[in-house]
């Protein structure tokens, strides 16, 4: 891989199109190309949307705490895959019930393969010396309330510790049911902005 390129993954939490938390992805990704191509450095994206791919949810039967394994012939493996050799991961996800959509949960919890390998055989599967950069997104549709993002955020920050991936920034937006991102122009600067920061990481110095 040349050095000057950069994989960058984003993960769609929301199963709808007309989705609040892909919007502020996409314009974190439109960041990141403008950062990209300040400094001169080349962009592959891999878009996931967990609600679209093949994901068994987890049985519970440690076959990966012997093994490293899953016993799962799904896209997860792939998926995994992708993780490892990104080097910018992003997830975007709307609060359903205080929490995430269970398709992107379903897919969280299927990276337990990653955590045995690191923890329990001592044989990591996940390249833990790359430098990996993350960013969490959240959008809830009610206004402000106690813990609305908290389970978002314990899961989220335990996601992005499994694939050894340090958390660059938390954003969380309430209310998304009673806005039109498309008139929020600071906040929309403010996700561009990020993705710029996001890719400045990986620029030579
Ligand atoms: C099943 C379901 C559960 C939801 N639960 C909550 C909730 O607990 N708190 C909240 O603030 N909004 C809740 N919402 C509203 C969504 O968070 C809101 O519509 C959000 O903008 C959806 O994100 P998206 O536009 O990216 O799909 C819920 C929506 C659905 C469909």
């Amino acid at each position: 891989m040349p050095e000057n390129l950069l994989q960058i993954t984003g993960i769609k939490g929301s199963p709808r199109s007309e989705s609040n938390s892909s919007r502020l992805l996409e314009e974190v990704l439109t960041g990141c190309d403008r950062a990209a191509e300040k400094t001169d450095q080349e962009i592959i994206k891999n878009i996931i949307k967990p609600d679209e791919r093949e994901i068994s949810a987890c049985i519970a039967c440690f076959h990966c705490d012997r093994t490293g394994e899953c016993i799962f012939r799904d896209d997860m493996p792939e998926l995994i895959k992708t993780f490892n050799r990104s080097d910018i991961i992003i997830v975007a996800s709307p609060i359903f019930f205080n929490g995430m959509p269970s398709t992107l949960k379903k897919m969280i919890d299927r990276c337990q393969p990653i955590w045995a390998s690191k923890y329990r055989l001592k044989r990591p599967i996940i390249d833990r010396h790359k430098k990996r950069r993350g960013l969490l997104l959240g959008c809830a549709g009610a206004p402000e309330y106690q813990d609305q993002f908290t389970a978002l955020k314990t899961v989220g920050e335990m996601f992005f510790k499994t694939i050894n991936t340090r958390l660059l920034a938390k954003k969380f937006i309430p209310n998304t049911d009673n806005l039109i991102l498309e008139q929020e122009s600071e906040l929309l600067d403010e996700f561009r902005k990020l993705g710029e920061k996001l890719v400045e990481e990986f620029a030579r110095k």
